[in-house]
């Protein structure tokens, strides 16, 4: 996200501690890692494809919910005129500066649930770090109703915000429907306090995608210092895994991630669901227009066609993968002098990227606004991440305006967002892929690429809109309040 004071956005879903005494020797947790990552490619091998194509061919999903393989956001889930009350637990809200990934999905996600009439309390802390002390403790706006609970860092005090939701949940003899976490912001050894223990967690990382990332970074850094956390990796996997059941519903934001769930960490099939991250789609928008006015604004010249232009945005930092773009776009550069990179964002590798001349723009930290415009004026974007981290937002971002994709080939990209190849380009994470990839979206072309830009858009219309995010999670807490809305279709569903 080419935002202003955007800081890290994997969400580590383990918070508690592990012993670090294990004799887990760094060698054995290289082998076990590659190990474990082989298998995981074969055992995904099968699926890339099916989860996502298959529900566009096989006749449509009739009977209940909760067996669904695919994304719920796929469904026409029809207007609900049942309310709800919710509490939601979450680690940050957005306040103030611009927001990054985790807190605008959040937000996008609990307005719209409240603008349709539901009565949602949010557990949370601002985003604004800065002056967290000078925060009021309570806002609402229409049904949406926001609770701030730090501590003096200015992080959850975990403790607090359940007392609030105590006090909220005994408010009018009309307890809370339904309880909803983002990772955990309600930590599972609490989930027993909760009335009936009816709990729904979504995850936005898992540390088995942690472990995969990691072991992409110590294998492209391998020659820098390895890093020392990779001995505690395995035993945090086990001690999440044994702490994952105390939640009792699970959603993942991708289809890989559901498989995990189900079959590596053995939760029960039916308690495992996938609604995948929206965006507002009235928000990025196709407009070749904005977007020449965007490319005339940077000095990107008017090559008649001839000229490529790739973007990438986000905070420029190493494990975002730059140091693999920058590498590998030098090479490009040099090869092919008509193509231009605009980079968005902030970060040390910023003035890194400057330093490759001509070809390269870089533009800083884009206000929100700005946004759309920057994805239109580019013929493909390019997301290096060195973090498997489930549906990057800026992917999706870039599909809505019309533009196709270059990603790592992790896979909850290739199971959900760039399924085949009509949607982008995916490399492995390593310069040579990198470059091989980078040279075919160039000889492809500015009129293939369009091609697969507007295939990108109507498939992020089909699958990535925060309407259809927020009708999945709405028809998800129905059914988890009354299961005569697990069924599908109703009358309402169309
Ligand atoms: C968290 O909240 C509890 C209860 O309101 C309070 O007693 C405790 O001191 C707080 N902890 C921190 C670290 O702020
Ligand atoms: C631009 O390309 C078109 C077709 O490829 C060609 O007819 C036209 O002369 C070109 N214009 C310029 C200014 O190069």
């Amino acid at each position: 996200m080419a935002f202003k004071n955007h800081s890290s956005r994997i969400v580590p879903s383990s918070s508690s501690s592990v012993s670090t005494s294990l004799p887990f020797r760094f060698t054995t947790i290289i082998t076990l890692a590659l190990i474990f990552c082989s298998s995981y490619y074969i055992f995904f091998s099968q699926f890339d494809y099916s989860p996502v194509t298959s529900s566009l061919e096989n006749p449509p999903f009739v009977g209940d919910l909760r067996d669904l393989t695919f994304p719920w956001n796929k469904l026409s889930l029809g207007p609900i005129s049942e309310k709800l009350k919710l509490a939601v637990f979450c680690k940050s809200w957005p306040v103030g500066s611009i927001p990054g990934g985790m807190e605008r999905h959040a937000y996008t996600l609990y307005t719209s649930l409240a603008s349709r009439g539901h009565e949602v309390h949010v557990f949370t802390v601002s985003s604004d770090k800065s002056n967290h002390e000078n925060i009021q403790e309570y806002y609402n706006k229409g049904d949406l109703h926001i609770y701030f609970a730090p501590n003096k860092n200015g992080v959850l005090n975990q403790t607090q915000a359940f007392e609030i939701f105590q006090r909220i949940n005994g408010v009018d003899d009309h307890p809370f429907d339904y309880v909803h976490t983002e990772s955990v912001s309600l930590p599972h050894w609490r989930i027993k306090m909760v009335p009936k223990g009816d709990v729904a967690v979504t995850w936005h990382g898992i540390w088995y995608e942690i472990i995969h990332s990691k072991l992409f970074q110590e294998l492209y850094y391998s020659n820098e210092h390895p890093s020392s956390d990779l001995e505690q990796m395995m035993p945090r996997l086990v001690n999440e895994i044994r702490f994952f059941s105390s939640y009792k519903h699970h959603i993942c934001i991708s289809n890989s991630a559901r498989e995990v769930l189900v079959n590596i960490y053995q939760l029960p099939k039916r308690n495992v669901h996938v609604i995948v991250n929206g965006v507002d789609q009235n928000k990025f928008v196709y407009s070749p227009e904005s977007g020449a006015r965007f490319r005339a604004k940077h000095g990107v010249p008017d090559g008649n066609g001839t000229v490529i232009v790739m973007g990438v945005s986000g905070r420029l930092v190493r494990d975002k993968g730059h140091p693999l773009l920058y590498e590998a776009f030098a090479l490009i550069a040099k090869t092919h002098p008509q193509v231009y990179l605009l980079v968005a964002g902030s970060g040390p590798w910023g003035r890194r990227y400057a330093e490759l001349g001509e070809n390269v723009r870089v533009l800083g930290s884009l206000e929100p606004e700005e946004l759309s415009g920057f994805y239109n004026a580019l013929d493909v974007f390019v997301n290096p991440t060195l973090r498997p981290q489930g549906l990057d937002l800026t992917i999706i971002e870039a599909m809505h305006c019309g533009k196709p994709v270059v990603a790592p080939n992790y896979p909850s990209i290739v199971g959900t967002v760039v399924v085949d190849e009509r949607f982008g380009y995916t490399f492995s994470p390593n310069v040579r892929s990198l470059v091989e990839t980078l040279d075919s979206v160039v000889r492809d072309g500015s009129s293939v690429l369009e091609i697969k830009g507007k295939a990108c858009k109507g498939y992020a219309l089909s699958m990535f809109t925060a309407t259809q995010m927020a009708s999945a999670y709405e028809r998800f807490f129905m059914c988890m309040k009354n299961d005569r809305y697990c069924k599908y279709p109703l009358p309402i569903d169309n």
